[in-house]
This record gives C-alpha cells, structure tokens and sequence, in this order.
C-alpha cells in the first residue's frame, strides 16, 4: 500500500481541505461533550497552518439524512477547536455553493475554517460524483485525516479524489494505519485478541480473521453467553443469540484446529435485572441461575484473563467485559483495561464503548494506542480494505 502523508508535501499558500471526523457527541444545548475526536485532529491542523496552508476542515455529524438538521450542525464544534487550538477557527455554514467559495477566497495563509456539516447534502453519503467535484472545487490539495469515517465511500472521502491532483494521508490517518499494521500485520509476540460487547454477531468476522494471526483469544461481555449456550450451559434470561451458538461452535473448533488458545470466563456476576439497585451474585459460568442474567465476567476470570495477557507482546481490545455503565456490573472491565494498563505489551483500543470506559476509568492515556475509529477500526479487524484508505492509494 503506497499512500503519501502529509508531512511530505509543501502546503504553503495551498488551499488544503482536510477531512477530519468531527463526529462529536453534544449534550441538549449543544455543548460537544467529549472532545477526544477534536483532540486527535490537532496535530493535523497544526502541521498545516505551521506549513503556511489555508486550511479548510470538512467533516459530517450525526446521521441528518441529507438535510439541514439544526441539532446537527458543526457550529458549535468551531469555538470548542478555537480554544483547543489556540487559534480562531472561523465556521462557514455550507460546505458548497457561493457562500463556502467566497469564504474560501478570502482565507490567508494560516487560517484555519470549519465548513458546515457535509451530511446536510444527500449527494454525501451517495459518493456523488458532482458532489465530489463541488468540494475539490474548493482546493488544491486534499488531505484525509478521518479514520473514523474510513469505512464509508462518501463523496467527502471517495469521489472527491478523483477531482484533486494532490492528495495525502493527515497524520492522524497515518498513526492509524501504522499502529493496526503494528497490532496485525506484523505484530510482535504473542498476540493477544481481547473480544467483548454484547454481540457475537457484529463480531464474529472479526474473530475469525483474527483466529488466523493471533496466538491467544479472550472472549467477554454478553457475547460469551452466546459460547456457553454452544456448551451446552445453561444461561438463564441472559443476552444470548442462541441462533449463533452453532457459529460459536464453529470459532472454538477453529481456534483448536489453528492451536489458537481461547479463553472464555470461568465465571460471572448475575442479578435479576440491569439496575444499579439489583442484587448481585457471582457464580461459576456453568451455573448462571434460571431468572438471573450475567451482566459482568467474575473475580475468576479477571484473574484468568490477566494471567493470560500476562506474556504478551501485542494486545489488541475491542469491547467491554460486562455492563460497565451500571456500578455493580463495571469490575470486570475496569479489570481488564488495568490488566492492559500494567501490561509491558504494545496495546491498541478500538471500538466507541472501549474508548468511553477508558475515558471513565481514566486509563486513556496507559495504553499504546486508542483508535478513534470504531465501526472503521472493526472493519479493519474483518480484514476489509476501507474505501476512504483504498481512495489514498497511488
Ligand atoms: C463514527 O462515529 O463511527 C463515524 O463518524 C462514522 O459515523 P456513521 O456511522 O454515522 O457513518
């Protein structure tokens, strides 16, 4: 794969468009409330505005289907990457048309602008050829910086490179790449796969194609219910898609076959309900009590799974070990990322739920790597080729 990256161009006196994800998540009076994603543009735009560029910043937020949704407009992200920035940010309210050109046409080298959220146009998410045209049209070099959204072929990401001579990746998109190579490409070893959430089914093309590169797989969270239904177990009123047991089968057969080791937890902490108020219990993960659900892995298997990450070299997480929101259910999660925290292995995070608990628990800043992707960083896990990477490509 043969992408260019930003640092090696001259952006002096360039307009440069930059596609970050600005895909932040704001509270009721729009305030952004987590400015993780803003955060890990910064180098980007810094890089851009310290070579003399005029940086132009694209992004989407939410999903507003193609129309102008008030709730979902990046105007407040500007003053919030102002200060972040140390520099005045000026937001523009369409990312086409006069208004966007004119705005363009006055920049000087070193301003920084924020364009209106590029979802308001319907042409976006349909990789509109005419669309792509309109924002290249605002450029001279194109710069994508947004990992996040990589798994999308969007106008924004895909077709609008057809229509800009220079394109490069933003340094955020290159440590992304760089640091999932690390972790699956060439990894060192042993490697560690740490798998939880709820659902085996959004996972499961992700455990198998990694079932074929790592050494060892932990599988939490309520997918582990859906193996110990595969076992035979019973799993009480727990989330369980019992349709997949035959697919969980297949995985433990697989992991056998390839010698992969494959933990699952020994045991978990039950209650009859999903409240913080519920009474709970840990028990052996054969004996989940009928009318109980397991919310959590146990004491038992925290211990196991740190044992079990214990000589590795790389670990790879994605997904919490239980219902981490709720207090009585967040022990086995909090103990897998302190396992990971005082781990001397390169680890890397993916995954929205994953980055929040770490957020929580404030263990961010101990692992190797975070990724800011969740959805995109999944896909890379299934081995996909992302659109908005493949679109980079020379
Ligand atoms: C994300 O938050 O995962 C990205 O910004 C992509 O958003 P989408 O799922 O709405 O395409």
């Amino acid at each position: 794969m043969r992408i260019r990256t930003m640092d090696q161009l001259d952006l002096s006196g360039k307009r440069t468009l930059v596609r970050v994800d600005f895909n932040v998540p704001m509270d009721k009076s729009g305030n952004v409330t987590d400015v993780t994603r803003l955060q890990a543009a910064l180098p980007t735009i810094r890089m851009a505005v310290e070579g003399g560029a005029k940086t132009i910043l694209l992004s989407h937020l939410g999903r507003p289907k193609g129309k102008r949704v008030p709730e979902m407009s990046l105007a407040p992200v500007a003053p919030r990457l102002s200060t972040l920035l140390g520099k005045q940010v000026r937001f523009v309210p369409d990312c086409v048309g006069e208004e966007a050109e004119r705005a363009v046409a006055a920049m000087k080298p070193g301003d920084v602008l924020l364009l209106e959220n590029v979802r308001y146009h319907a042409e976006e998410e349909k990789n509109d050829e005419g669309f792509g045209r309109k924002l290249a049209a605002l450029c001279d070099v194109y710069v994508n910086d947004a990992f996040a959204t990589a798994h999308r072929g969007h106008a924004s990401n895909v077709a609008i490179v057809k229509f800009v001579s220079v394109r490069a990746a933003g340094l955020l998109m290159k440590d992304e790449i760089a640091y999932f190579e690390k972790a699956l490409v060439s990894p060192a070893r042993p490697l560690v796969a740490v798998f939880g959430g709820a659902k085996i089914s959004g996972k499961i093309e992700a455990i198998n194609n990694v079932l074929g590169k790592v050494d060892k797989i932990l599988i939490g969270g309520a997918m582990a219910n859906t193996f110990f239904a595969a076992l035979g177990y019973g799993v009480g009123k727990s989330l369980c898609e019992k349709e997949m047991a035959e697919t969980a089968r297949q995985v433990l057969a697989g992991a056998a076959s390839r010698k992969v080791r494959l933990y699952l937890p020994v045991d978990v902490v039950v209650a009859d309900r999903l409240e913080a108020t519920a009474a709970t219990r840990t028990v052996p993960a054969q004996e989940i009590p009928e009318g109980m659900m397991a919310l959590d892995v146990g004491p038992a298997s925290s211990l196991l799974f740190r044992e079990a990450i214990q000589d590795a070299k790389t670990i790879v997480w994605n997904g919490p070990m239980g219902a981490f929101e709720t207090a009585p259910f967040a022990a086995g999660t909090l103990a897998i990322m302190r396992a990971l925290a005082e781990s001397d292995a390169t680890t890397i995070v993916g995954g929205g739920d994953t980055d929040t608990a770490l957020h929580k628990a404030g263990l961010f800043s101990r692992m190797s790597y975070v990724s800011t992707g969740g959805g995109a960083f999944l896909e890379l896990l299934e081995g996909k080729r992302l659109p908005g990477i493949a679109a980079l490509e020379e």
